[in-house]
């Protein structure tokens, strides 16, 4: 079913305490923490605007000072880099006050996924948004929010991503049950469950952090008591939308991309540092000294494993 209500906002909920990072989270919110020279944050702001979303609203908690500032323009420091003649260091700044229209609300206390998206509530409306979650994102070159838009306005209703894992990797996402359509890479969503045990789970098609909801979103969480962990999870209002009678001319029905594109996790001190490693042997302008210097590295801790 065809839908003309265009998607503008993203939501990205940004509150948490970025416990497996401290001491770096002590005095810093885990967002900034950077991406060679990009905090988290700014990347994923990055992958909402380049999917045509001009209105950005952050669910943030406490502390979060330093990414409010990151999005406005920084008036002293654009003089000084001015006066430099720091061109490029100029652009870099005011870039990031340039991306989209954002927002904040404060998501008073920390009650789970499904809480932070209903903070949002107001600032939405009745329209359906995206959700981005940033501890992981997506490369902007596989272009996965843009077919979700796509496939939102095919099927109407709510929209996930979803990855192919090992069977073993399952117990830390939501998991999905499909039935296929007739497009390859687009499936119906029967059935979700946050976080089953190995063993447990429907399929090896886990949730990653990228969402089109509906608006009815919004009364389905207000009506979902806490799930797993004791919290209000985003999976188990997603689960009453997709197993509802509603159709989606009523905000039921969901969806789900099959996703197979690069996906990078900040999510913890090993992925970060892979993701890191990954943008730095892909940046024109560091990757020329640094893969060779990375190649040597390597060689030198065990002469055997490389060339
Ligand atoms: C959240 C969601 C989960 C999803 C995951 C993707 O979990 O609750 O369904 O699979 O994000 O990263 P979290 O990682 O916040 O515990």
């Amino acid at each position: 079913m065809a839908d003309s209500q265009a998607v503008t906002k993203a939501v990205i909920p940004a509150a948490g305490l970025g416990t497996r990072f401290v001491p770096a989270t002590k005095a810093m919110p885990k967002e900034m923490l950077p991406i060679i020279d990009r905090p988290t944050i700014q990347l994923v702001v990055e992958e909402a605007a380049a999917a045509g979303l001009t209105d950005v609203l952050l669910i943030t908690g406490r502390e979060k000072t330093a990414i409010v500032d990151h999005f406005d323009r920084n008036i002293e420091l654009e003089e000084i880099l001015e006066a430099k003649g720091d061109l490029a260091g100029l652009d870099s700044i005011r870039a990031s006050s340039l991306l989209a229209s954002m927002h904040y609300v404060r998501q008073g206390q920390p009650l789970g996924l499904g809480h932070a998206v209903l903070c949002a509530a107001d600032h939405v409306g009745d329209a359906p948004f995206a959700v981005l979650l940033g501890d992981d994102f997506i490369d902007v070159r596989d272009a996965l929010l843009p077919r979700m838009l796509e496939v939102r306005r095919r099927y109407g209703g709510s929209i996930i991503a979803l990855m192919e894992v090992e069977p073993e990797e399952v117990s830390a996402y939501g998991v999905a049950t499909i039935k296929p359509t007739d497009s390859d890479d687009v499936v119906a969503i029967t059935d979700l469950v946050e976080k089953p045990a190995v063993g447990d789970a429907p399929s090896n098609w886990i949730v990653v952090g990228r969402y089109v909801c509906d608006p009815a979103i919004f009364d389905v969480l207000r009506r979902t008591g806490p799930g797993k962990g004791g919290e209000i999870q985003l999976t188990d209002a997603l689960r009453t939308l997709a197993r509802t009678d509603r159709g989606p001319g009523d905000g039921g029905g969901v969806h789900g991309v099959l996703f197979r594109g690069r996906r990078y996790d900040t999510g913890n001190k090993l992925e970060y540092l892979k993701t890191v490693i990954q943008f730095a042997c892909d940046r024109p302008d560091v990757a020329p000294e640094f893969v060779p210097w990375l190649r040597g590295y390597l060689a030198s801790l065990d002469p055997d494993a490389t060339g």
